[in-house]
């Protein structure tokens, strides 16, 4: 362990109220509380909503929050200011996204009459199965099926994507970091890859902002698309975020709209003209309360650095990894052993890794469980001790020595796993 690093992350420690004697490796699914999105939230709704009521719009720039907010996270994923904006929830705002870089891909075609329409989303097989969902639910609106030139939804092995992009392809649409295993896709290179063809990309950061240094500027990513209540702490389904890169910003033009995206919101036009900026990926009203708490979680973030985090995090996953298997034999290693082809989890597979997990949880030590077989335990430095995670080791280590988590109460799935 880097001892530099030990001062930084006990401080940033205080800044989250966590059950004492627990140790917490799900912050990759829901963050815990920062203690000032407790204060803010509460000095929302005392300080602004209870007295200010409809005048807080205005009065406390609640109509800037997206904006406000969004610029808070584009610190975090490597874009500039302005190109990014927190709103909706993740599926929604891939929708969004998608839509966008389908009709420019039509409209480029267009506008080119010597080049072939282009009816291919490119996807991988490891992606989250909801972003599958979303792009059926968008093909199928389009007009995908068998017959005449619909959209297509090409899926393929993860290890195959970068052979797959090709002319055929409108939009190369994928997570960065593998949901189940933490297996990262290189953004930089296969952006590269699609542009080399004429290719869009969109990017899914769930689980990579705030686990990692993210490059979208750099990469050349033209959209992106992320959560804020896993790494962001941002509370129980808080406000999403949505990158456009900047020059498709005044092109880019969503089949999900509404009045918040509108060039003139209060002008009450019949006819929508979206906003020249990034703000067209607005929709409706934002929940001021939700985001409230997400732009205080955020604050967390002043001062620390990145690189910081990405060195601890990969210290500690290494001890988890190199603890878990020394005393528990008997679980096969699921993600990368290769620490910078994963992002800020490690996963596990057992046959009966939902009853072992429930056991873990019952002794107070939390991960969560993806099927059909795979623990997953999330790194999350600002939070997370090294103390804590042999910690965890050992009682995973005595959970499955003594068949703990062989009894009926463990076996029963529960809606969310
Ligand atoms: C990779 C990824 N994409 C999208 C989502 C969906 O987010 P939401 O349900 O907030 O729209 C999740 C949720 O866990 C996710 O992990």
């Amino acid at each position: 362990m880097n001892p530099r690093l030990d001062a930084i992350f006990k401080a940033t420690r205080e800044l989250f109220e966590l059950p004492e004697g627990l140790v917490y490796l799900d912050g990759n699914s829901l963050g815990p509380l920062p203690k000032a999105s407790r204060e803010h939230v509460r000095h929302v709704i005392d300080e602004q909503w209870s007295s200010q009521l409809i005048k807080g719009w205005n009065d406390s720039g609640w109509i800037d929050l997206p904006q406000k907010v969004g610029d808070k996270i584009a610190k975090l994923v490597g874009a500039p200011a302005g190109s990014v904006i927190a709103t909706d929830s993740t599926s929604v705002n891939l929708f969004k996204v998608l839509s966008a870089a389908l009709e420019m891909q039509a409209h480029h075609t267009a506008q080119n009459p010597e080049s072939a329409a282009r009816r291919v989303v490119l996807s991988d097989t490891g992606n989250f199965p909801n972003d599958l969902y979303v792009a059926q639910g968008l093909l199928r609106a389009l007009g995908d099926g068998p017959h005449g030139d619909g959209y297509e939804l090409r899926m393929v092995e993860p290890e195959e994507v970068a052979d797959a992009i090709d002319e055929t392809v409108a939009v190369l649409m994928l997570t960065q970091t593998d949901y189940r295993t933490g297996r990262l896709h290189d953004m930089a290179d296969l952006t590269r890859r699609a542009h080399e063809v004429g290719v869009l990309t969109v990017w899914d950061l769930a689980h990579s902002a705030g686990a990692l240094p993210v490059h979208l500027d750099v990469s050349g990513a033209d959209f992106a698309i992320g959560c804020g209540y896993k790494y962001l702490n941002g509370g129980p389904g808080a406000p999403a975020f949505v990158y456009v890169r900047p020059e498709h910003a005044a092109k880019a033009r969503p089949a999900l709209v509404g009045w918040m995206g509108h060039e003139t919101p209060f002008a009450f036009d019949l006819d929508y003209r979206p906003a020249p900026t990034t703000d067209r990926m607005l929709v409706g009203t934002p929940p001021i309360l939700a985001m409230a708490s997400l732009d205080a979680a955020l604050d967390v973030w002043d001062g620390v650095d990145l690189a910081d985090v990405r060195e601890r995090s990969i210290e500690l996953s290494e001890l988890f990894i190199a603890e878990v298997e020394t005393l528990c034999p008997e679980l096969e290693l699921a993600s990368p052993r290769d620490p910078q082809a994963r992002a800020s989890q490690v996963s596990f597979r057992f046959p009966e890794g939902y009853a072992v997990m429930q056991a873990l949880i019952a002794r107070d030590v939390i991960g969560d469980f993806r099927a059909p077989d795979m623990m997953r335990f999330g790194f999350t430095p600002l939070y997370l001790t090294p103390e804590e995670v042999v910690r965890a080791a050992r009682v995973l280590e005595t959970v499955l020595r003594d068949k703990l988590w062989d009894s009926p109460e463990y076996k029963r799935k529960s809606k969310v796993t």
